[in-house]
């Protein structure tokens, strides 16, 4: 809900509040956590009264304030920093009005949908005829806030904006201890603390990609004098730009956006810019923010028609990679009918004469002699009750391809000199309606001609040449490219509603909300060694829902120290996400097929559950060698525990876990997988003292010592 009052601006969501204070003319962000009442006035709140700038501190103005730039009396970080038409840098920006607007499109860009209200407040810069304004969106069910900053040439002369940020909010004190998320193949996303007292932390994503290096979202928890968790995310897919600056005068100021990297952007007479939208969450702790996170997720920024229960999955990639015939996928295929399982997806080497990765990419036509024909693959897995799911990766070009020898001039580079080869690939030019048409019908193809169900969307290297391209135009290169693959993507999810859209990027290296806008999950990680995942998964589901995180049973042996684990512990691990195989099926044992088959079938009952219920992490990897969550059903009658453990000194007599999220009145039967083994306990003695399982489950331990990670899985249950 907003309400404008004179003096006050104020914005509520289920559990938090935000409020803006005017005075002369600006506007203060006086509060924001916890929602709190309405009051007739907030002049406690304010401190724009109290604290000015001595001579030499970082600002005259030291209260939280909307925006930043230069001319009005601050040297922190900038969240607008434009050229004015005389060359200038400095704006004076002041404020003008604020109302309740339909929420404003965001050309070319995804964003969030289904919002209560949108808050729009205007400041102008009356010298160069300039407005920028700001859009606070609130939603019913979600304490998470969408915000993007417009801004508008009232002026006959173009401006250039060198960097506009979705959002700045300024935070009261500093001391904040900083999580991000960064990484790189096959570690994807691996937590980071760091702590801030003084001076500038930034993530600086400039891959082209959102990149395994750094991702948009991160968490901040606040000294304990001001207390919560803030969550923050960016709708975006291409180069993104994280700050977060403590002031000497004890202000942090948070800014989430397009990097201004190589991004100059110009806005004609009558113009305006639009960034991409930012959003952000204020809960009491992790899980709060995780909480508001998938449920904003799944609610506002998936596409509706996918929040249904996704197919379990076979991909043959892990153990038959390139090289495969008709016949072994068919025995693929057989097998995970047998298994219960629901999709076959064909991954990379389908097509040209792609039997390693130095060649083909953009033939996308089948190299039959490995497929025996995709269209009949695809009816003989329907008729089995199969999905048919296919890896393309159609923003590539490989120099050695059909495609490259009759269309050089579609590559991305720079004419004056060899572009650069990573996996000995290069970027096809996306600002070329021309090649943004031949990826479109790329992909359009493996849907129509080949009968596809699913399509897992790759893009393995990051963009290297794209800067100063786009001769003449008005935007950098980078923008319009992601725009122009969202206008690709865009239209092949409206076209082909029904088709289920994986993304991916050499793994995990584009997870984020842009994408999610179009495919409803994304592929987590190469890396499916359970003990790595823990890790990766743990901080991908802070900011992703489950229904987001694309997680299969991999290979006995795997990950970076060959770590060999048993099936049951893979099984359990690829459970915290959209679950699937990525192993040889065929080979498996009778009582590894027994196995697979009850995991499935567990899987399948229980599905709902694990990829939309409530996602309480109890412990976390990061803090120690062991990790444990439960995923609550909505009206807490049901939950799944899922404690993973990857070391076990000898000698502790203490295997103590707690539960959270279930309703303390209700009485639980609780079962582990595998085990006839069950108990009766009260909700609160589970959420307060928790279980021994030391006592209860010593034995689901031990038993076979090689593994390098033991794993419970708890089915909970009301009775
Ligand atoms: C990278 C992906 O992450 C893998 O799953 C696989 O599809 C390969 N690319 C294929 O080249």
């Amino acid at each position: 809900m907003i309400s404008i009052g004179e003096k006050y601006i104020k914005l509520d969501t289920p559990y938090t509040s935000m409020i803006f204070c005017r005075y002369s003319e600006l506007l203060e962000k006086v509060y924001y956590g916890k929602r709190i009442s309405d009051m007739p006035d907030y002049d406690i709140l304010t401190s724009h009264k109290r604290k000015y700038g001595h001579s030499s501190s970082d600002d005259v103005i030291t209260a939280n304030m909307t925006f930043s730039c230069y001319g009005m009396g601050c040297d922190r970080e900038y969240s607008v920093e434009l050229k004015n038409y005389d060359g200038g840098y400095a704006n004076k920006f002041l404020f003008k009005s604020a109302a309740v607007v339909d929420k404003p499109v965001i050309d070319g860009m995804p964003s969030s949908y289904g919002g209560a209200e949108t808050l729009e407040l205007v400041y102008e810069d009356r010298d160069y005829n300039l407005e920028l304004r700001q859009y606070f969106t609130v939603f019913d069910d979600t304490d998470v806030i969408a915000a993007s900053t417009r801004l508008v040439n009232l002026s006959g002369k173009a401006v250039t904006v060198k960097s506009l940020m979705s959002c700045q909010l300024d935070l009261d004190e500093s001391g904040y201890e900083i999580y991000s998320f960064t990484g790189a193949w096959a570690r994807e996303r691996f937590q980071q603390k760091n702590k801030l007292d003084c001076g500038v932390f930034s993530n600086n994503g400039k891959a082209g990609i959102t990149s395994h290096a750094v991702n948009p979202f991160f968490m901040i928890k606040s000294p304990a004098r001001v207390g919560g968790f803030y969550g923050f995310n960016l709708v975006y897919s291409g180069n993104h730009k994280e700050v977060i600056n403590a002031s000497p005068m004890n202000i942090t100021r948070v800014m989430i956006g397009m990097n201004d990297f190589a991004a100059e952007k110009t806005v004609a007479p009558g113009g305006y810019f639009h960034t991409p939208e930012a959003v952000f969450v204020y809960g009491k702790d992790k899980n709060a923010v995780a909480i508001n996170m998938h449920s904003f997720v799944n609610g506002h920024i998936i596409p509706a028609r996918h929040k249904k229960d996704r197919p379990v999955a076979i991909n043959i990639w892990s153990s038959l990679g390139f090289d495969f015939n008709r016949e072994e996928v068919m025995e693929y295929a057989k097998k995970a009918e047998k298994f219960g399982m629901e999709m076959l997806i064909i991954d990379d080497g389908w097509f040209g004469n792609r039997n390693d990765d130095a060649s083909s990419l953009g033939d996308w036509t089948e190299c039959e002699k490995k497929t025996g024909g995709l269209k009949s693959l695809s009816e003989e897995l329907h008729k089995i009750g199969l999905k048919f799911g296919i890896w393309i990766e159609p923003e590539m070009i490989s120099p050695n391809s059909d495609l490259f020898r009759a269309h050089p001039e579609y590559v991305l580079r720079n004419p004056k000199r060899e572009p650069i080869l990573e996996r000995n690939q290069l970027y096809l030019d996306l600002t070329n309606p021309e090649v943004m048409d031949f990826v479109y019908k790329s992909v359009e193809n493996v849907i129509i001609n080949y009968g596809a169900d699913y399509v897992k969307w790759d893009c393995n290297r990051n963009v290297f040449d794209a800067y100063g391209l786009i001769g003449g135009a008005d935007e950098d290169y980078c923008y319009r490219y992601v725009k122009n693959l969202y206008a690709v993507m865009d239209k092949l999810v409206k076209n082909y509603p029904d088709v289920l859209f994986e993304g991916c990027a050499a793994g995990g290296g584009r997870f984020d909300l842009g994408i999610l806008s179009y495919m409803p999950q994304i592929w987590t990680s190469d890396n499916c060694c359970p003990v790595d995942r823990v890790y990766i998964q743990e901080s991908t589901l802070l900011g992703y829902p489950q229904s987001a995180v694309s997680a299969h049973v991999g290979l006995a042996v795997s990950g970076a120290l060959d770590r060999k684990t048993r099936l049951k512990d893979r099984f359990a691990v690829a459970l915290e996400g959209v679950f699937g195989y990525e192993c040889d099926i065929t080979a498996l044992s009778e009582s590894e097929a027994e196995e697979v088959t009850r995991q499935v079938e567990f899987y399948k009952k229980n599905r709902h559950l694990l990829q939309y219920g409530k996602n309480y992490l109890v412990e976390s990897a990061f803090d120690g060698f062991a990790s444990s969550r439960v995923i609550v059903s909505e009206d807490k009658s049901r939950a799944i525990a899922l404690i993973y453990k990857m070391v076990n000194p000898f000698n502790t007599e203490q295997n103590k876990y707690r539960f959270e999220g279930l309703d303390d009145d209700f009485v639980y039967r609780i079962k582990p997988y595998g085990s006839d083994k069950e108990f009766i306990a009260k909700g609160d003695v589970l959420n307060s003292y928790g279980l021994d399982f030391n006592n209860l489950f010593l034995r689901e331990w031990k038993g076979e010592y090689y593994s390098e990670i033991h794993t419970l899985v708890l089915i909970i249950e009301k009775i």
